[in-house]
């Protein structure tokens, strides 16, 4: 009797699939010594999206958590899902830097990871598995999942020789966007289990198209020795398909499968609970666990079409939705065919909307993409339209083999630097990996966590909103108010949300409230669920009522100098110093005069970088702003030599295509 073994997903895949990852470890603990006797090959409870999201959200070290459950699971290998190169983000990390995160992942508690990369580039897998091997742990070296007129049979399995060669203990297939069907792994668990039948062969699916039952199936009959499954209440939609299921299936058709039903029957009942409370409070929509067919028909992630989608609606150019699905693969061929895994997916779909709605391929360009045309991903899996690229990098000089290879090592440098922020290396592992976030961590951690509450879905309604004059004002540390997009908020004693439920941890944090046009007045807004009396002034008031402003006078003191290491944060805004209570656009006034060079954003976005001050000489092809659009940095430039006039925007702000960003003369 063939033997077929379960990898349960619950409470990292299905986790972050289902809920955004937003399991704390108090509300899933009483069930882990139940789990640890189900029987499972493994669990897969770390990496991916839990660290970030721990340090972010749910003010919870991501390692003391691995303590922990490895604590609750003494019997169960615990599996982690690791990017490679890019550890937990979507960065290359030097070689230091990766060797140190698998270690401490290990001496943590981690028994096996899996390990893949975006691109399939085994180049950016190979450090990450010799020091998996090292640490005596088990590296599961990983395909990830596409169809492509290069992705091949035959390149797959030379994939895995090469995986094989570095050392892996098993071989996974990884199809994130639920689109591999039952004859695409029927043939590919043939032709791997052909190449290297001695490694144990996973498959990864999601339940996105309904596919993934008859993948499951199809890939055991071809001889797949283990299925990646979630307990039945946390399973199907995007997540797995269920455990139960798959286990209750298999028997019937006479495979042998340990599992103890007594505990999964716990398992589901435990999780039920769960499910129901994250149904009740928003965080799980019942639509995550629909099946949604549209992306066989598209041949893009759903994620990804969703995306997509909610990018024109942003930009209002809904009508250009059949254009933008036409134009997503075009794109993707151009790009030399990437699997669409976060982040090419994110980039090919965001290239493709910014082609249609610019009128002209390729005259917006990311930062991204640009990285990947110059190879800093790695090597792409068919070449990169030539004419494009050329298009794309201009004179900009290529990657040389592997781009980790040009990075200084890291690691035993910012630990000087962080100096007594770090309480141990892995603290210095999260800070590398999240500088912003562990930062804001660390300085939480350090007050003991004061209590908050979630700002999350910030009192729906209003009801109960105090009236402004109520309220005592904010202090004047607590900052800026941004503007963004949310649903106008206008008149006075409303209360508005904090975008970012992080914000507080900032100095100052980010409030981002209204849309310019109808947000002065006087607000209420609430942050960790305290409310604030803050007033608005249009900014064309110049620096005069400052007294007045009982308010959000600004980051005075950039006093917030932040963590050791320049974080990218707020205070890294120079322009900060507008007037009280300005928002965005500071003093500077908008009117450009004769001669001079408006610089307009070509895009609605964020903008996440000033890279120019009042004074500076710049040159044209000079980045001046980057903009965050689209989950994607995109840098403006100077399209003329000149001095910098002005900057209308700061750190923070919303902008809409043309507005005015720099003045140069
Ligand atoms: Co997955």
């Amino acid at each position: 009797m063939r033997k077929v073994q379960f990898t349960e997903t619950v409470l990292r895949d299905a986790n972050q699939s289902l809920i955004a990852t937003r399991l704390p470890y108090d509300k899933f603990e009483p069930i882990l010594e139940t789990m640890d006797q189900a029987g499972f090959y493994s669990a897969e409870v770390w990496g991916g999206a839990t660290f970030d999201v721990c340090l972010r959200y749910l003010r919870e070290d991501p390692w003391d958590r691995l303590r922990k459950i490895r604590a609750k699971m003494p019997n169960t290998k615990l599996q982690m899902l690791l990017r490679g190169q890019n550890i937990l983000g979507y960065k290359h990390y030097p070689d230091d830097v990766v060797r140190k995160f698998v270690e401490y992942s290990v001496k943590n508690g981690i028994d096996i990871i899996r390990i893949f990369d975006a691109l399939n580039d085994v180049r950016n897998l190979e450090v990450a598995i010799d020091e998996t091997v090292k640490q005596g742990a088990h590296a599961s070296g990983t395909i990830c999942f596409t169809t492509s007129p290069v992705h091949t049979l035959e390149k797959n399995v030379q994939m895995v020789k090469d995986l094989k060669k570095m050392g892996v203990s098993s071989i996974c297939i990884k199809d994130m966007a639920g689109i591999m069907g039952p004859k695409d792994a029927y043939d590919l668990v043939s032709a791997i289990k052909d190449a290297v039948p001695e490694l144990p062969l996973v498959i990864h699916t999601h339940c996105t198209t309904g596919l993934a039952f008859m993948t499951c199936l199809k890939s055991v009959e071809a001889g797949a020795d283990v299925l990646d499954t979630a307990i039945s209440p946390m399973s199907g939609g995007t997540a797995q398909p269920a455990t139960e299921t798959l286990a209750y299936a298999l028997r019937q058709l006479g495979y042998q499968v340990d599992l103890d039903d007594k505990a999964l029957i716990k398992m589901a009942d435990f999780f039920k609970g769960v499910r129901a409370d994250f149904l009740k409070d928003g965080t799980l929509d019942p639509i995550s666990m629909a099946t949604d067919t549209q992306c066989l028909n598209y041949q893009i992630p759903g994620g990804m079409l969703s995306n997509l989608i909610s990018q024109l609606k942003m930009m209002n150019a809904m009508d250009k939705l059949d254009e933008a699905l036409a134009e997503t693969p075009k794109v993707r061929a151009d790009l030399g065919y990437p699997p669409l895994v976060t982040p090419t997916s994110q980039m090919v779909g965001s290239q493709a909307v910014q082609n249609v709605l610019a009128g002209e391929r390729y005259k917006v360009v990311g930062k991204e993409i640009k990285a990947y045309c110059r190879g800093e991903y790695g090597r792409t899996p068919a070449p990169i339209d030539a004419e494009i690229q050329k298009k794309i990098l201009g004179d900009t000089p290529l990657v040389k083999g592997r781009f980790a290879d040009s990075l200084e090592p890291e690691f035993e440098k910012t630990k000087k630097e962080l100096g007594d922020t770090a309480k141990c290396d892995e603290d210095v592992l999260s800070y590398i990996a999240f500088p912003q976030v562990a930062t804001a961590f660390f300085k939480d951690r350090e007050a003991g966590f004061p209590k908050k509450e979630e700002p999350k879905k910030a009192a729906p309604a209003a009801p109960k909103a105090p009236k402004a004059e109520d309220l005592p004002p904010m202090p004047a540390w607590q900052g800026h108010v941004y503007y963004t997009n949310t649903p106008a908020v206008t008149g006075s004693g409303y209360t508005t949300r904090a975008i970012q439920p992080f914000a507080a941890s900032y100095q100052p944090p980010h409030l981002m409230m209204g849309n310019r046009d109808n947000c002065t007045g006087t607000f209420t807004v609430t942050i960790d669920g305290k409310p604030f009396q803050v007033s608005v002034e249009k900014a064309d008031a110049p620096a005069a009522a400052p007294a007045a402003a009982p308010v959000a006078a600004p980051a005075a003191a950039p006093a917030a100098a932040p963590a050791p290491a320049a974080a990218p944060a707020p205070a890294a805004a120079p322009a900060a110093a507008a007037a009280p209570a300005a928002p965005t656009p500071a003093a500077a006034p908008a009117a450009v005069a004769a001669g001079e060079t408006p610089v307009n954003s070509p895009m609605p976005g964020n903008i996440f970088k000033v890279e120019c001050k009042p004074g500076q000489a710049v040159k044209a092809g000079d980045v001046l702003i980057v903009l965050e659009a689209m989950k994607m940095e995109i840098e403006v430039s100077a399209p003329v030599d000149g001095t910098v006039k002005s900057v209308a925007v700061n750190v923070g702000a919303t902008v809409n295509t043309d507005d005015l960003l720099v003045v140069l003369g």
